[in-house]
């Protein structure tokens, strides 16, 4: 049987086995207790509870604003939703990037008040002191490079990134110290194919892509995009599985025409 489907509970452990089994690993975000028990239910290995709350929940247009106690918030409803699944935590921006006993501090005052298994935060060498602190204080840390949406205001633009030498050589670099420092695994976000499958071989840790090509050891996208909850947003590598925006729509303005017309509620429907 699969190592995904022999795990009661999903650990960093299962993962770094799967990638060694070269068994595929899967991750979708949720920041809510009911798509969190539907998504764990169905069987995925791990569950990000995403600062793209900040998007998606929020309606933000990016990640910036979404604060420690949103996230702490948002992920101790999905901890009530999930039995199974790894839960890693975004560490929001600012939580973290001050210095390494700030960064300690959020982070246990994400695991204490959330229930969540890990965090994760994004970044290379310049986190390097802060991951070790976190782990070591026997946090598993997830690390998220290429795209890195809290940098949004420095970059400019969501473009794939690391396309020329230096940025892909500076990626390896730091993919290498994050994992030296203790992460579990580390997200690539909209990096080259060929970049992700080199970085992903030369790492003992599993890699998971998010427009990073079929070559990391497991794939991630945010929930409301790949169930077309999220209209306005569609990007090469998003793939849509559902069009839930199309039957919310359908289902809502069927109950406008019901309860206009006196159709709902009918007898049986009524005390
Ligand atoms: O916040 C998020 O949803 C993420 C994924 C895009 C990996 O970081």
């Amino acid at each position: 049987m699969a190592i995904s489907n022999r795990a009661k509970k999903v650990t960093t452990h299962t993962l770094q086995e799967m990638k060694q089994a070269g068994e595929k690993i899967t991750m979708l975000t949720s920041y809510d207790y009911s798509l969190a028990r539907l998504v764990d239910a169905a069987g995925i290995d791990v569950i990000l509870v995403g600062d793209s709350a900040s998007n998606v929940m929020a309606g933000n247009e990016t990640t910036v604003p979404i604060t420690l106690d949103h996230m702490i918030y948002h992920a101790q409803c999905v901890v009530n939703g999930v039995d199974r699944a790894l839960v890693v935590v975004d560490m929001p921006f600012g939580s973290y990037q001050g210095d390494s006993k700030t960064a300690l501090d959020s982070a246990i005052r994400i695991m204490k008040e959330s229930g969540g298994h890990a965090v994760k935060l994004e970044g290379g060498e310049e986190v390097a002191e802060s991951i070790e602190r976190i782990v070591g204080a026997g946090i598993p840390v997830q690390g998220h490079l290429g795209l890195t949406p809290q940098s949004i205001y420095k970059f400019g633009t969501y473009t794939v990134r690391a396309k020329e030498e230096a940025e892909a050589a500076q990626l390896l670099k730091d993919a290498k110290a994050i994992e030296a420092a203790g992460c579990f695994s580390i997200v690539f976000e909209k990096i080259p194919a060929d970049l992700a499958a080199k970085v992903s071989a030369e790492l003992s840790i599993p890699t998971i892509g998010i427009g990073a090509g079929p070559d990391c050891d497991g794939q991630v996208l945010v929930l409301h995009d790949m169930l077309g909850i999220t209209k306005d947003f569609s990007p090469r590598f998003l793939r849509r599985y559902a069009d839930l925006g199309e039957s919310i729509d359908g289902a809502v303005k069927q109950y406008i025409s019901d309860v206009q017309s006196g159709e709902f509620p009918n007898a049986d429907e009524s005390y």
